[in-house]
């Protein structure tokens, strides 16, 4: 490593009696060879330079140190360490106070725990993001956080890896104080005070007592809720250490499970993930695209999905105009659209004022015309060909030149809806996600005629939205819906010979879903599929096993789920239970088709689930509807509830191997019957050894 990069990644300026160790690494400031190198020799020069009494970390540019480099993992280690540099840091004889702004995240709020006092900007965030990496915090924050905060509020803080704001950050007493004005002239005062003073080196200091019982109870529940993730537990347990154990024993323990997590298959997966999530958005065809400019956003429809779509894209910072169709649907979508920031001013997420302006953001109306002077426009109605390519004739006429039209249909073409607007350049599909302000996933559609700066202006949105975008093409459901609509009937087929709901659903939870088919179902609301089997009726094809005939019975009763209190389980009192006329229902079924009854062990019901959700996604890739593997894994993962230490279907299918893929997803087929053969594209890769992985963008595509 050349003396440069460390100079210019970690500098010194002296402020008078005090040090100000600046590091300077852009984009986040992540603590990379240069920089822990370079913060031993800034420690080391400030604590023999004669004229300088105390010293303060900060950092330049957006945020202090976001966390240990991940694209250093993987990889031969390079020294030092920074479990040492930390060592080096808090030894220091001159008492050091960390600035923290932006995100102090795992290595970088190591970082500010190994300093003797920490001063936060008052936006400032700290947390230990490490387990959403497959990983534990491996630069002694295991050890010190439980020595500061307490051990139940360090596990919590450990095994979940959720962020922390500078207030909960006062309260918890990580913070010594939240600066008031200036940071860095708020740290360097405080670093003078304690000049003289004895210093505080949490290594030193003996976490304070607490309940072993309570401890044990948080245990058993991460546990439970990590679903299949090793990481959580390892934190926690870890984190526990600190009570046991003296510092310096702590800390040994603490790196091997560090050392041993980074070697997992879990968190290889999970920093796949990662990458991918951030790689997702830059689709190699809008490669140097400019989007065009968004202020200004119209939305269509105020149901549900619409009103979701109008709370993100208001909380998102842009004035938001939403049309309805009548007066009633007008004062019913407002209720919609405040109804989370009231609960967010209830639960003192937002402030009143904070509130008062999302509300004055968003304009709710029945005037159709008033779109006109939108940059962008998404439509949120009835999933109903007619009704959109009708609203698409009005929205061509209407909107201003250059304005992006946007439709949310979740399975229709968009090349269709794109027609009826007389102006397809300027239409693409906006998939969002229910609840479209919570979940982060949108697909972007690229439809045949849509022009490339109105695609990348969906996915230049998305990101304002602090949304996911992946962008795909047309065809019946898009990447996810599509791969949905064709493993969900494999489980329906499992229950028809054999299997119970709720033992698909435990399968696929310990499989590392959060919910069962099952339960999403009801929770979704039964009623939306039965509706899009009915349109898809008279084209179905007579070969294809249909295995939903429990389903529409059960619609048939208006047992649409949670929300008629009943569906697949009942929902008596809010609490989910099973129902004897379910599975005489169920009965009913299986002895009017004659079903062969048979016994799915979990695994089965696992491996050929993941084999047909790898089928489909393989022929995703064939037909051009992505052009990347990670495009699949990243809708899976985000829209679908796949579990991420899984790191999505088709590079979990990489790792196990092709071929072993291939003879689950055999099994499907011979299960299953027509519609589920292999993808020839599995086959040929299968063949010669290679990897989704290895396919450049569109190479699936264009090679079949
Ligand atoms: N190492 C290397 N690169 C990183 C990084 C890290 N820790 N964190 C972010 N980056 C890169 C991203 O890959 C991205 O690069 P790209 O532009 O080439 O794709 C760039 O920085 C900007 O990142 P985002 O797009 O995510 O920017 P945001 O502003 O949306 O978010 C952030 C910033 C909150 C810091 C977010 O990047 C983040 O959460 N980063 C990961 C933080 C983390 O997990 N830290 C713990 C690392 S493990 C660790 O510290 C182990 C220790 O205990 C020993």
């Amino acid at each position: 490593m050349p003396d440069d990069a460390v100079a210019s990644a970690v500098r010194i300026e002296n402020r008078g009696d005090v040090a100000l160790i600046l590091i300077d690494n852009p984009p986040v400031n992540a603590s990379s060879q240069a920089v822990r190198k370079g913060l031993v020799t800034a420690i080391e020069a400030a604590n023999k330079d004669a004229a300088v009494a105390a010293i303060v970390i900060a950092c330049e540019g957006r945020t202090f140190v976001a966390g240990a480099d991940i694209r250093e993992f993987g990889k031969p280690p390079l020294p030092p360490a920074l479990p040492d540099v930390l060592t080096i840091v808090e030894a220091s004889g001159k008492p050091v106070v960390a600035a923290v702004h932006g995100t102090a995240l795992g290595g970088g709020f190591e970082l500010a725990l190994a300093c003797h006092a920490r001063v936060l900007d008052p936006g400032a965030i700290v947390g230990l993001p490490e387990v959403k990496l497959g990983l534990i915090p491996g630069a002694g924050g295991t050890q010190r956080l439980p020595r500061l905060i307490g051990v139940r509020a360090a596990i919590d803080l450990a095994a979940s890896g959720r962020q922390v704001k500078a207030d909960e950050a006062l309260a918890l007493g990580i913070a010594d104080s939240l600066a008031a004005g200036d940071l860095r002239d708020s740290a360097i005062a405080l670093a003078r005070s304690l000049v003289g003073r004895p210093i505080r080196r949490l290594s030193e200091l003996a976490p304070s007592p607490f309940d072993r019982a309570e401890i044990d109870a948080a245990l058993a529940g991460i546990a439970q809720k990590s679903r299949g993730q090793a990481s959580p537990l390892v934190a926690a347990r870890t984190v526990l250490l600190a009570a046991e154990l003296p510092f310096a024993e702590g800390m040994a323990r603490e790196r091997a499970a560090f050392i041993e997590c980074l070697q997992s298959d879990q968190s290889k997966a999970m920093r796949y993930v990662f990458m991918a999530e951030r790689e997702a958005p830059r689709a190699p065809q809008l490669e140097g695209i400019a989007p065009r400019k968004v202020e200004r956003v119209g939305i269509i429809g105020a149901g549900t999905m619409g009103a979701g779509i109008a709370v993100a894209f208001t909380d998102g910072g842009f004035s938001v105009i939403v049309v309805e169709t009548s007066e009633a649907a007008v004062e019913a979508g407002r209720k919609r659209i405040a109804a989370p920031w009231d609960r967010q001013l209830k639960s003192g997420r937002l402030t009143a004022s904070q509130h008062e302006a999302r509300s004055a953001s968003v304009a709710v109306g029945s005037d159709f015309a008033a779109l006109a002077a939108c940059d962008l426009v998404v439509e949120a109605a009835f999933e109903d060909m007619d009704v959109k390519k009708d609203i698409f004739a009005r929205l061509g006429a209407i909107a201003k030149p250059g304005a992006v039209l946007a439709t949310n249909t979740s399975y229709l073409d968009v090349g269709i809806i794109a027609q009826a607007s007389g102006r397809p350049g300027d239409v693409i599909g906006l998939h969002f996600f229910s609840p479209a302000n919570v979940m982060r996933l949108v697909e972007v559609v690229e439809a045949p005629a849509s022009a490339k700066d109105a695609v990348a202006t969906g996915v230049a949105v998305a990101k304002k939205l602090g949304k996911i975008a992946v962008v795909c093409g047309v065809c019946d459901g898009f990447i996810g819906n599509r791969i949905l609509a064709h493993w969900r009937p494999i489980v329906d087929m499992m229950v028809e010979d054999g299997a119970a709901p709720q033992g698909v659903d435990g399968a696929l939870e310990e499989f590392g879903f959060a919910m069962g088919p099952y339960a999403v179902g009801d929770l979704a609301g039964l009623d939306i599929g039965w509706a899009r089997r009915k349109r898809l009726a008279p084209t179905l094809n007579p070969n294809v096993r249909y295995a939903s005939t429990i389903a529409d019975e059960l619609c048939a009763l208006g047992r649409f789920g949670q929300k008629t209190g009943a569906g697949w389980y009942s929902y008596s009192g809010g609490k989910k239970a099973l129902d004897p006329l379910v599975s005489g229902l169920i009965d009913k079924v299986r002895a009017q088709k004659h079903r062969e009854q048979r016994v799915f062990s979990n695994d089965t019901i696992q491996r050929l689930v993941r084999a047909a959700i790898v089928n489909e996604g393989a022929k995703v890739l064939s037909d051009g509807i992505a052009r990347r593997a990670l495009d699949i894994d990243v809708v899976l993962i985000s829209g679908y509830g796949y579990p991420a230490w899984r790191g999505g279907p088709m590079f979990e299918a990489d790792a196990l191997g092709l071929g072993r893929i291939l003879a689950d997803i055999e099994e499907a087929h011979a299960f299953a019957g027509a519609g589920y053969e292999p993808a020839p594209l599995i086959v040929s890769l299968a063949r010669a050894d290679r990897r989704f992985a290895d396919l450049a963008p569109g190479e699936a595509a264009g090679g079949q």
